[in-house]
């Protein structure tokens, strides 16, 4: 096990997933202390404030509680009014909120409130951001095509912007 401050967001997750990701953001929630979390970033990246605020669990993949070296996926966290910056890799990516009121980006494109339960594609190398507002994020991911524990290249500013 190996779990991170982002796991108290996980009590209102709970709360806020509709019906149909709820049994699953109770799991995580009850079991949180058993599963092993990670991150991929480190403070000398994003800061304290982000790195409080962010985790993932890779279900399967290289990382993974089971091992698949072509597809990886899991569940990532971030707290509430974080900014995850500009970023891409070269592995394609499908994110599905179980949250809502996230808002993404993609391209060169505006910020998007996203609702749970949508499919977002992050094509190989496309940048892409999001950022929380006042509720919490869970999401799923997927990543394939690309090395699956690579670290993303960043390119954008955890400092909010107008955009
Ligand atoms: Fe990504």
């Amino acid at each position: 096990p190996h779990p991170l401050a982002c796991l108290r967001q996980l009590d209102r997750i709970a709360e806020l997933a509709p019906a149909n990701a709820k049994p699953l953001a109770r799991l995580l929630a009850e079991r949180r202390g058993e599963l092993r979390w990670g991150q991929t970033y480190s403070e000398a990246d994003f800061g304290k404030g982000f790195i409080d605020n962010y985790g993932w669990l890779e279900v399967f993949g290289t990382r993974g509680h089971f091992v698949n070296d072509e597809v990886a996926a899991g569940l990532l966290i971030l707290g509430p009014d974080v900014v995850y910056p500009d970023h891409h890799h070269v592995a394609e990516e499908i994110y599905i909120p179980l949250t809502g009121g996230t808002e993404w980006r993609m391209g060169e494109g505006g910020f998007r409130t996203r609702e749970a339960g949508e499919v977002i594609h992050h094509a190989s190398d496309v940048s892409h951001a999001m950022r929380t507002g006042k509720e919490p994020l869970l999401a799923l991911y997927i990543w394939r095509g690309g090395p699956l524990a690579a670290k993303s290249t960043i390119t954008g500013t955890t400092v909010q912007g107008k955009d």
